[in-house]
């Protein structure tokens, strides 16, 4: 729940927030890339993010979780909140990479919206963001407990054990698990 502070910061700047989150989202991925390019080439979908409304889904659904603190204070938006988190788990997307998400899309938004970006408005949105953040920590580990995995480590060492020329340009390779366990 948003405090009593923060609340109606929230609701006077969501409007503007909201109509800004177009730009706000193309910076914030500019410069999360600059800073961290390997995340764009190991973690982020390139083609995803040739696609504008994609590119939204992040900050969008965070100001569409502020609005709904707003409207409903006490009912957590759990439907959404699942989604993702099971969207960053399938990923391996780790608690720590909250901080550096928070550090650029904070960023992005004082170059969008400018003087308009007061400490107070900072405070209020840093409490929508951390609220959704930790919600999403919370089920991404109770997901990674629950399927045995240390957090992020989803993939799985394979060695090949066979290496078959099927025609003249395809190949096949024959897996198998390095753990000793069932493939599937
Ligand atoms: C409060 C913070 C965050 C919010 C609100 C958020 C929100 C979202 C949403 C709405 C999606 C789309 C889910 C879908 O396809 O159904 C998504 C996907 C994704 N998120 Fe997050 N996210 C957050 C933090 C992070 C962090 C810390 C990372 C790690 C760097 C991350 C990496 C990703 C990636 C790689 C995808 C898939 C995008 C693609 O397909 O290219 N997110 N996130």
């Amino acid at each position: 729940m948003l405090s009593e502070q923060a609340t109606p910061v929230v609701r006077a700047t969501l409007p503007v927030v909201g109509a800004a989150i177009g730009d706000i989202a193309e910076l914030f991925y500019r410069r999360l890339f600059d800073a961290r390019p390997a995340l764009l080439s190991d973690l982020f979908n390139r083609g995803n993010q040739a696609n504008g409304e994609q590119r939204k889904a992040l900050a969008g659904s965070i100001a569409a979780f502020a609005g709904m603190l707003l409207e409903t204070p006490d009912a957590r938006p759990d439907a959404m909140l699942a989604r993702i988190a099971n969207k960053h788990a399938s990923l391996g997307i780790t608690s720590d990479q909250y901080k550096i998400v928070h550090r650029h899309l904070f960023a992005a938004m004082t170059d969008v919206l400018g003087a308009a970006l007061t400490d107070e408005v900072t405070a209020a949105w840093d409490e929508v963001y951390w609220l959704m953040a930790n919600a999403l920590i919370a089920i991404e580990t109770r997901l990674y407990q629950e399927a045995g995995a240390a957090e992020g480590e989803v993939w799985r060492r394979m060695e090949i054990t066979e290496r078959r020329r099927e025609t003249p340009d395809v190949v096949s390779f024959l897996l198998r698990p390095r753990d000793g366990g069932p493939a599937g």
